[in-house]
């Protein structure tokens, strides 16, 4: 039986004392049991902070992304031993944020390639990672013009081999993965829960052809986009949803809780 898994997704809000105050706030709203899972996943700046307010508790921390050196002259760049040194145990990798792909374009359309993430660095970070153990949450998901065009099953599965290309299964031990379509992201428009459904589904079966049923069934597969209080019970009830990966509602402490609850 997986354990749920539920990750908050902060993206680039909060500084430091707004970022603390919103954990603390969590921990006494969340009695986090052995039921479910729970990670925050800050921005850079916050990382220590949030982890130390949330020593002694069972909520984890994350990072948002890595680069895959562990140094050298990389600026701007932070690196998978930084990250456990600064008390992470998860990172998200392949947001479609990062990978460039916007469900609603807010940013001008030349600086997308600024987010230029590939299937290939999404392996190599992946890689790095692992090696660290620290536990990737790979984001896959489609566009809608992917998904109207009916390309949905061959778009993830381009990039869950790509993303995992040369991992063996005995390096798997902690992954995950979140399907994240990219046009139920940020814009209130949550994938069907049958559909979701559907989806993480042929995701287990595909890792299950690259891998084998058992490191298929072993790995917990989130939805993301758009889950709410109001939306997560029914999602995180379908058999292939094993959690989720939350953006804006985590910024809420309420909301979160209740995201939080309804997965135990
Ligand atoms: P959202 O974002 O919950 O705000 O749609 C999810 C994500 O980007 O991980």
């Amino acid at each position: 039986m997986r354990k749920k898994l539920v990750v908050g997704n902060w993206k680039m809000n909060l500084i430091q004392p707004q970022a603390v105050s919103l954990v603390e706030a969590l921990v006494r709203k969340i009695a986090v049991t052995d039921a479910v899972e729970v990670a925050v996943c800050p921005p850079y700046t916050s990382i220590g902070a949030v982890a130390q307010a949330l020593k002694g508790t069972k909520i984890s921390v994350g990072a948002q992304n890595v680069f895959w050196k562990d140094s050298g002259a990389f600026t701007g760049c932070v690196s998978a031993p930084m990250l456990a040194d600064a008390g992470c145990k998860l990172c998200i990798v392949g947001h479609s944020e990062t990978r460039g792909r916007f469900g609603k374009l807010e940013i001008d359309a030349d600086d997308v390639g600024y987010f230029a993430e590939t299937d290939k660095t999404v392996n190599q970070k992946i890689k790095a990672l692992l090696y660290h153990s620290l536990m990737p949450i790979l984001c896959v998901g489609e566009t809608l013009a992917e998904r109207e065009a009916g390309n949905t099953d061959d778009v993830i599965r381009r990039q869950l081999e790509g993303a995992l290309a040369g991992v063996d299964c005995s390096e798997l031990g902690c992954f995950s993965v979140a399907y994240e379509p990219v046009w139920a992201i940020g814009t209130g428009q949550v994938c069907d829960s049958k559909e979701a459904s559907r989806v993480c589904g042929m995701i287990r079966k595909t890792l299950a052809g690259m891998y084998d049923q058992e490191t298929a069934d072993a790995i917990r597969i989130l939805y993301g986009g758009s889950v709410k209080g109001s939306n997560s019970k029914e999602l995180f009830s379908q058999p292939d949803i094993d959690g989720g990966l939350v953006g804006g509602a985590s910024l809420d402490p309420d909301d979160f809780a209740t995201i939080v609850l309804s997965a135990v």
